[in-house]
């Protein structure tokens, strides 16, 4: 694998995966997907300050420096690119807008995060030229938004989806799990057990039900939204939706977690 710190030494058409590093089970799944996709893998590490809403939370950001090199490097990526701020955001380079699917749900409680995020996706996207990009679907209404971008700008990139990957006991990889006490990793779950509560669910208003009533059981989990949406616009789901999904968020001790699940409830339930 080689490092490289300047997106010059990067050739076009490659599979490319962006992270923002601390890098975790779930992000060496999109490695590995990358490298079926393509022998030339490029992942990038950038810790973007446009998409955290204030200092404390970029500063709070984990940093696991080595430990990201070695996993990326036992992944499948070829090319590991760490690069500088200077690259990433020339002077006067201009923010973009998410519009209006990045004003809602996550958007809503996170005011400009998604402004940050397509910012720099276009901006990483110019730069490594990639045929094909790959991105989790833990961050649901992010793939969503990053789909739109490209059809927006009319880019010949291929978005492929990557399955959530969860702990044995079903809580969601993510990189702020670290940040999580043992008391706060258990009741962590309840994210999990409310998606599940509502995919059993034999219709939809018994799933909406199900969803929200486990999501306010949890003792120390602040509930910020837990809705079955369209999968195409995050409108609120009816019986008519296609592809309903599960979205649901909160904080515990200061965390902030998310989660979503397919609901496979059936058309016309
Ligand atoms: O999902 C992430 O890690 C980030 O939002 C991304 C896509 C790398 C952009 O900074």
């Amino acid at each position: 694998m080689k490092i490289v710190t300047s997106s010059t030494e990067l050739a076009d058409g490659c599979a490319f995966v962006p992270t923002m590093g601390a890098l975790h089970a779930g992000h060496v799944s999109l490695f590995e997907l990358a490298r079926k996709k393509s022998d030339f893998v490029v992942a990038s590490i950038f810790v973007n300050p446009l998409q955290f809403e204030d200092q404390e939370e970029l500063t709070k950001y984990p940093r696991t420096p080595e430990r990201d090199i070695e996993l990326a490097e036992s992944s499948g990526v070829t090319h590991l690119w760490l690069p500088t701020y200077e690259e990433i955001y020339p002077a006067g380079f201009p923010k973009r807008s998410a519009g209006k699917l990045g004003e809602i749900f996550e958007g809503a409680s996170r005011a400009g995060h998604f402004d940050g995020v397509v910012t720099v996706v276009a901006r990483l996207f110019e730069l490594v030229r990639p045929k094909i990009s790959i991105f989790g679907e833990k961050d649901f209404q992010q793939l969503s938004l990053i789909r739109n971008l490209v059809t927006d700008l009319n880019l010949d990139i291929e978005i492929a989806a990557a399955p959530t990957i969860r702990e044995a006991d079903g809580l969601a990889m993510s990189s702020r799990n670290v940040r999580l006490d043992q008391n706060s990793r258990d009741q962590a779950l309840v994210l999990y057990r409310a998606l599940s509560a509502a995919a059993i669910a034999p219709d939809l208003m018994s799933a909406q039900s199900a969803l929200q009533e486990v999501a306010k059981s949890q003792t120390g989990f602040t509930l910020d939204y837990a809705e079955i949406v369209d999968e195409k616009d995050f409108s609120k789901a009816t019986y008519e939706t296609q592809n309903k999904r599960a979205i649901i968020a909160g904080w515990l001790n200061g965390v902030r977690l998310i989660d979503n699940m397919e609901m496979k409830l059936g058309a016309t339930r």
